[in-house]
């Protein structure tokens, strides 16, 4: 039969614990989600800094529909782009101290289009090894030869440069070499070592480009994420998590955004992103750059979540919202899970291929809309479940 493999592949993930589903959520808060018509306290939210529904976020929304449409109606290069995607991106280029800013539908194209734009046949693209999808699947289809280098591995990643230098023809052009990395690590929660990243690419006279999906407003005095720890080349971030918006946005320099701008199949035949989502999102950037307290509470919170787990719960050391519990194989995962579902807390077991073979977890995200009592009632029921 045609299209067999359809239901053949679908049947083997369920055969290994790893079928996915969708669950169609009601209400959602930072705090709380609502799934067939039951409540539960939410950890599995990206809203690290609670703003989804945020009245000033909603407001400026509603402004940014009424003076410039909720569709762009057009992409970027024909008509699409408007004065609401050109003050976000001048937000986001003071914000960041980097001289141009891109708007993207999404932060799995930008993420594309940067790796095609930097993976030219001259370059060399050095991937942490836990860096999202999309910026393997851009490596992987670019020009450029990928290597990828053990998780925050600073000695591999210089190894594997000069590997590369040496093994070019003295008569070939100067190689371009791009270290790539998330800022903080998105199903793990801890950060690179940015300092180290930046020092290694400006020996190699390279570029380090970093995504900072789960960095950007949780990391930094005024939330500008990695850029707050060291001086980027490149760096992108969704504003789909601590934003509460939708799209993203690469800031780089001025020689990189022309060429995406003539060159990036992804940013010139895209519809720009929704006009009123752009002037929404300047709202969100002020609040996260102004109300350090949500950034103080995730910090608050997470210290009392480590402390109150049992030896028993092997969780990641981190320093963001993201504390991964670490369980193992895929079925004991989804028990865990589901016990902590039946005691009202929702917690997505994660499974390979989204994490390595064997290290199935629980991803928690404490968010500044939980309270004091969440995490405890939290701790108390993981201290139970995996005892
Ligand atoms: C590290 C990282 N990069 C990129 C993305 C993709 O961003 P978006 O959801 O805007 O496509 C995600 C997840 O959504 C992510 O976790």
């Amino acid at each position: 039969m045609a299209f067999e493999y359809l239901s053949q592949e679908v049947a083997q993930q369920q055969l290994r614990n790893r079928y996915r589903a969708r669950q169609c959520v009601a209400e959602q808060s930072g705090r709380y989600v609502s799934v067939n018509e039951q409540r539960y306290l939410n950890f599995s939210s990206n809203d690290y800094l609670g703003l989804n529904h945020h009245s000033a976020i909603g407001q400026a929304l509603l402004e940014g529909a009424q003076r410039f449409g909720t569709c762009a109606s057009g992409s970027s290069l024909i008509t699409g782009y408007s004065y609401a995607h050109q003050a976000l991106e001048n937000d986001i280029c003071a914000w960041l101290n980097q001289p141009r800013c891109l708007l993207f539908a999404s932060g799995f194209t930008a993420n594309i289009a940067i790796m095609h734009a930097l993976g030219h046949k001259t370059s060399r693209l050095y991937l942490d090894k836990l860096s999202h999808a999309s910026m393997i699947d851009g490596a992987m289809s670019s020009d450029a030869s990928v290597k990828r280098f053990l998780h925050n591995d600073i000695a591999q990643l210089k190894h594997l440069i000069s590997q590369a230098q040496q093994s070019k023809p003295a008569n070939s052009n100067e190689l371009n070499h791009v270290i790539a990395s998330e800022g903080v690590f998105s199903m793990d929660g801890d950060q690179a070592a940015i300092a180290d990243l930046a020092q290694v690419a400006k020996q190699c006279h390279g570029l380090l480009y970093l995504d900072d999906a789960h960095s950007i407003g949780v990391v930094g005095e005024y939330g500008q994420g990695s850029s707050s720890l060291a001086e980027l080349d490149v760096v992108m971030a969704t504003f789909g998590k601590s934003l509460a918006t939708s799209g993203a946005f690469v800031a780089c320099s001025q020689t990189l955004a022309e060429y995406l701008i003539n060159f990036s199949r992804h940013y010139i035949y895209s519809t720009a992103i929704s006009p009123a989502l752009a002037w929404a999102t300047r709202a969100s950037i002020k609040i996260a750059q102004t109300e350090h307290w949500r950034r103080e509470k995730i910090n608050e919170l997470s210290n009392i979540l480590a402390s109150k787990l049992t030896d028993k719960v092997k969780l990641l050391d981190t320093t963001s919202s993201i504390h991964a519990i670490v369980i193992g194989d895929e079925s004991t995962a989804l028990q865990v899970a589901e016990k902590l579902r039946a005691k009202g807390i929702w917690l997505t077991a994660i499974r390979p291929p989204t994490v390595p073979k064997n290290s199935s977890r629980l991803r928690v995200t404490v968010t500044a809309s939980h309270e004091v009592k969440d995490i405890n009632y939290l701790a108390n029921c993981i201290n139970e479940v995996i005892a």
